[in-house]
C-alpha cells in the first residue's frame, strides 16, 4: 500500500447567501481537477445547488447523500463509497438533500451534532486518495456550517463588495471560526476571496478598500485574484456546467484558473504546467 498525504480540507463559508460560495467551490475544484488534482466536494448546504450542478446522475442525491452517511450506524457508511460521480473524472461529490433540514432539527440538541462529518472522515482511509476536500456551506451559522468548520484545515470567505449585508455579518462569522478553533486547532482562515466585483458599481471601490483595511488590521490575507462579475457564470449555472465547460474563454474561467494557481502556490503544491 502506498502512503499518501491526507487531503487539504477547505471550507468556503460566509453566513450570508448569494456571495459566491457555491460558484467558487464548483469552479475552483474544477480547475484543480483540470490540473490533475483529485477532488472531493462535500455539499453541506440543504439547498444542494452544488450537487445539482455537478452530479452526473441527479437522482443519486435521493439515495446516496451526506445525510445517509450521517444517519448510518457508526462504521457502516463510508463517505468515499457514498461519493457520487460528476461530469469530471477527478471530481466526486457527496451530495446533500432537503432531508438535511430534518436531520439538523433532530440532531441540534445533541452534544455530538457538530462532529458527525469529522467522524465520517476519520473512519474512512480512502479519503486520503483525494488531494483536496472542499465543503460548500449553507448561508447560516447552524449545525452544518459547524460540521464543515470542525472538519476543515482552512476557511476561505467569499465576499462581494457590493453586498453590504455580507460585510455586516462578517464579525459573527469570524467569531464562529474563533470558537471552533478551540475544538479544531488546525483551523485557519486562509484568505478572503473578493467575488462579484464590479468596479463600475457606485460604491465598489470604496467597499473594496474598506474590506482590505478591515482584514489587514486583523492580519487576514485577501487573495490577489479578484473574481469580477461575469454574466457567463450565471449562464454556466443555468446549463448545469462549470465555467470551464460552458465558457472557457470568459473572464470567469480566466480568474478561477488564476485563483486555482494562487491556491496551489500557497500550499506549495506542484502541478504539471502542460495542463495550462
Ligand atoms: N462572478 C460572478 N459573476 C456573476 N454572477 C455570479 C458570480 N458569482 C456568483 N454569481 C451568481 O450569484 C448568485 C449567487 O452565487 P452562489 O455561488 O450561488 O452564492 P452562495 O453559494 O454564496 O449562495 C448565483 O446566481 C450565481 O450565478
Ligand atoms: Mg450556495
Amino acid at each position: 500500500m502506498i502512503d499518501q498525504d491526507p487531503p487539504i480540507f477547505i471550507t468556503l463559508g460566509n453566513r450570508k447567501g448569494g456571495v459566491g460560495k457555491t460558484t467558487s467551490v464548483i469552479n475552483l475544484a474544477s480547475y484543480l481537477a483540470i490540473l490533475g488534482k483529485k477532488i472531493l466536494i462535500i455539499d453541506t448546504d440543504p439547498q444542494a445547488n452544488c450537487s445539482s450542478i455537478l452530479l452526473e446522475d441527479y437522482d443519486d442525491q435521493n439515495t446516496r447523500s451526506l445525510i445517509d452517511a450521517l444517519e448510518a450506524p457508526e462504521g457502516e457508511a463510508l463517505l468515499s463509497e457514498i461519493a457520487c460521480n460528476t461530469h469530471h473524472p477527478r471530481i466526486k461529490i457527496v451530495p446533500n438533500t432537503t432531508r438535511c433540514m430534518l436531520w439538523e432539527r433532530k440532531i441540534a440538541q445533541e452534544a455530538e451534532a457538530v462532529i458527525g462529518i469529522r467522524r465520517l472522515i476519520n473512519q474512512d482511509p480512502d479519503i486520503n486518495k483525494y488531494d483536496f476536500v472542499f465543503f460548500d456551506t449553507p448561508p447560516n451559522l447552524g449545525v452544518m456550517m459547524n460540521n464543515a468548520l470542525m472538519a476543515s484545515d482552512y476557511v476561505i470567505i467569499p465576499i462581494p463588495p457590493t453586498d453590504q449585508f455580507s460585510l455586516d455579518g462578517l464579525a459573527a462569522y469570524l467569531e464562529l471560526i474563533g470558537s471552533i478553533r478551540q475544538h479544531n486547532p488546525n483551523l485557519k482562515l486562509l484568505a478572503v476571496l473578493v467575488t462579484k466585483y464590479d468596479p463600475d458599481w457606485g460604491k465598489s471601490r470604496q467597499n473594496l478598500n474598506q474590506i482590505k483595511k478591515y482584514f489587514s488590521q486583523k492580519g487576514i490575507s485577501i487573495f490577489n485574484t479578484l473574481i469580477h462579475t461575469c454574466p457567463e457564470i450565471d449562464m454556466a449555472h443555468v446549463e448545469r456546467k462549470t465555467i470551464f465547460e460552458s465558457a472557457p474563454r470568459s473572464c470567469g474561467a480566466d480568474e478561477y484558473s488564476t485563483l486555482g494557481k494562487e491556491l496551489l502556490e500557497i500550499f506549495n503544491v506542484i502541478y504539471d504546467k502542460k495542463f495550462i
